[in-house]
Parts: structure tokens; sequence; C-alpha cells
């Protein structure tokens, strides 16, 4: 640190413009360096947002190799994350990397690895767990207004055909991308955080008829997971379909349901708790709440909060691991027709 500032980098820069414009607004923070192996992208970015004096790499392991940093957001492609991840925890740097944390289960176990080898602080940017009609359909599961979950849904619908069109190459269309993991781990993170309970298991159906042309086995699936506990949950993900973005998810607990997206300014609650009147005269409620997706500046804040203030890890490396090793499961299940055991001892 220097004059109480966290030094922070910025790796990839696409999605990274949201960490740059997170760790400026931050007082915590200095931003120091950003990163991509194309520098064009490092100069549009330095003049978009005025960086002034910020150093420019185009290797990731120049920003390994630069004693004053001390904090680096991963946000380059899926494919990079555990490489990048483990060289830079293994130089002292704390994380905040972009999900998926990863698209191999074997990595996701290294990166837990590196984060008890090393003691650095590693947040996964799973943005579902700050966007605020999850956070508060969280929060009421937890406290009971909704009595036992017992069920429970969640959906990514993203069509993807777009990104062909992009000006960028389109590294998402990669037989190594797995939607499920690669876009799909939203809703499979957000079901896991939301019922907060341990995956045993899952079964999963796959197929593909909107994307034809890329090369993965699937671009749409049904997952179904079963909870310790005995909640059991749906996924929804499709890259394929030809719908505008959302992530509707439904909760059902013995004394009401939850509906919410994050797409939409309003969620709804039918709660027996909530009204203290009987099951069958309680309506759904309509509530309204902040559209915000992409909530970088909390993760940030929680970085700093874990690393200085001795704050719970929200997002760690476990979490991140068994949200890749929910989502592993279920692409095996598709592919072998059979039950997969879910692995949660990262
Ligand atoms: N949280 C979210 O909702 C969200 C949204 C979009 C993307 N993402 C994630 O962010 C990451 C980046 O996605 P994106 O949409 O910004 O992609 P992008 O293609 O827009 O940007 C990626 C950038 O990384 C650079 N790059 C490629 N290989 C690199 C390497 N080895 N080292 C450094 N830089 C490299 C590219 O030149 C490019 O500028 C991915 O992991 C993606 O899954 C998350």
């Amino acid at each position: 640190m220097k004059n109480g500032k966290f030094q922070a980098a910025v790796i990839g820069m696409g999605e990274g413009f949201r960490h740059i414009e997170a760790y400026k607004a931050n007082p915590e923070f200095e931003l120091v360096a950003i990163c991509d192996v194309n520098m064009e992208y490092c100069e549009k970015r330095k003049a978009e947002y005025q960086l002034d004096g910020i150093k420019m790499y185009s290797d990731y392991r120049q920003v390994v190799a630069d004693p004053d940093i001390d904090v680096v957001s991963i946000c380059s492609p899926d494919f990079y994350h555990a490489e990048q991840a483990i060289a830079l925890m293994g130089a002292g740097k704390h994380i905040l990397c972009e999900k998926p944390m990863t698209l191999d289960l074997q990595e996701a176990a290294d990166i837990a690895e590196a984060v008890r080898r090393t003691g650095q602080t590693f947040l996964v940017a799973h943005p579902t767990r700050y966007t605020p009609a999850f956070v508060l359909a969280k929060k009421m599961i937890a406290r009971g207004d909704i009595g036992d979950i017992f069920m429970a849904e969640t959906e990514y619908a993203h069509n993807y055909r777009g990104m062909d069109r992009a000006a960028k190459p389109n590294w998402r269309k990669d037989a190594r991308r797995d939607p499920l993991l690669g876009g799909g781990c939203h809703a499979v993170d957000f079901l896991r955080w939301a019922v907060d309970d341990l995956i045993d298991e899952s079964f999963a159906y796959g197929t593909k008829k909107g994307l034809a042309d890329w090369p993965i086995d699937f671009d749409s699936y049904f997952c179904l997971y079963k909870f310790r506990k005995g909640t059991i949950g749906k996924v929804m993900c499709s890259i394929g379909l030809s719908a505008p973005y959302t992530m509707r998810s439904v909760f059902y607990g013995t004394k009401g349901t939850i509906v919410c997206d994050n797409t939409s300014s309003t969620m709804q609650l039918s709660s027996v708790p909530f009204y203290d009147s009987p099951w069958d005269a309680t309506p759904f409620v309509t509530i309204p709440v902040e559209v915000n997706n992409h909530n970088i500046p909390s993760q940030i804040r929680l970085l700093a909060d874990v690393v200085l203030r001795g704050a719970t890890n929200t997002a760690s490396v476990v979490e991140g691991a068994r949200t890749v090793a929910a989502c592993a499961a279920a692409i095996e299940s598709a592919h072998t027709g059979k039950t997969v055991k879910v692995r949660n001892d990262f």
C-alpha cells in the first residue's frame, strides 16, 4: 500500500472498464496499471478515463513482476483466469477475479490451493450476489419470510448471437467454453447462494438448435440440483434462445413465494408471515427495486473490508469453486445421461 491506499491494476480492457471505474471512485484504492495483450485497448481506456501516468502492460507477467501492485482485477477471457490468479497470488497480490472463476474443475482446485498456500485474499466476481433484487430475495429467505424453502429456480437467458457481430474477436465461441460454465454460472451461483446449502448431485439435459454453428455441444440446458437439506433446484441456461436477456428466479417456501429478476425494477412477494394472514388470502405484493447488474464498487469495498477490517469473504475461492463444480456436474450429466455427484471439498 502507498499513502494508505491499495495500488490496483486491471487485466483485460473489455469488462475491465467497470473495474477501472470502481477503483477510480473508491478513495481506498489507487489505479496504477492496466494490462491487455492488445495495447490499442489499453490506449483506448487510458484516453477514455484520463488515466494520465498509468502504467500499461501487454503481458500479465509484467503485473506479476511489479512490486508496487497490491490488488489485481482479472478481467481477461475465462481461459486465463487460473494461470493469472495463481501467478499473481504467488507474487503477493490480492485478487478480484471475474466469473467464471475458471472453466475447469481441476483448475478450480488449483486456485483454492494457491489461496491457502499464499494466504492472499481472493474474491470471485459473481455479480448476482450484489444485485439489489437478489440481495433482498436472499435476505427474505434467510429471515423466514417465505417459511422453509423447498424449491428454487433460477435462469440465465442470454442470446449470444449478437456477440458474433462485435468488433473484437469473439473468444466465447470456443469449444472450451461450455455455456453453462461460462454464462450459466451466474444462475447456478445465485441458486447456491440464495438457498444457502451444499448441492449433493445434479441431473441435466442439454440441446443445441439456436447456435447450431458454434463449436459447443449444447447451447441450452435444463439442470436439476438436489441440495443436502432437501431443497430441489432448477437452472435454465440458454445462450441460443431468441429473447431479451433475463435471469427470472422463483423461490418457493412453506409460507410464501418470491419472484425476482435482475432486469426488472420490481419483484413479487407472497408471504404469510409478512401479512400475518391465512395462506389463501396472501396475494403477491410488488416491491420496487433498483436495477444494478454489475456492482463492482460493492465488490472492491468487500475486498478492502476483508483485507483491512477482517470482514467475512462472502465471495471466497471456495464459493467460486463450488459453483464451478455444480456447473461441471450438470454438464457431465447432460453428456452421460447419469446423475452426477457435486464436489464441495475445496
Ligand atoms: N460479471 C459479468 O457480468 C461479466 C460480463 C462480461 C464478461 N465477464 C467476464 O469478464 C471476462 C472478460 O470478458 P469481456 O466481456 O470483457 O471480454 P472482451 O473480449 O470484451 O475483453 C477481454 C479483453 O482481454 C484481452 N485479453 C485477451 N487475452 C488476454 C490475456 N491473456 N491477458 C490479458 N488480456 C487479455 C483482450 O484483448 C480483450 O481486450 C470474462 O471472464 C467474462 O466471462 C463478466
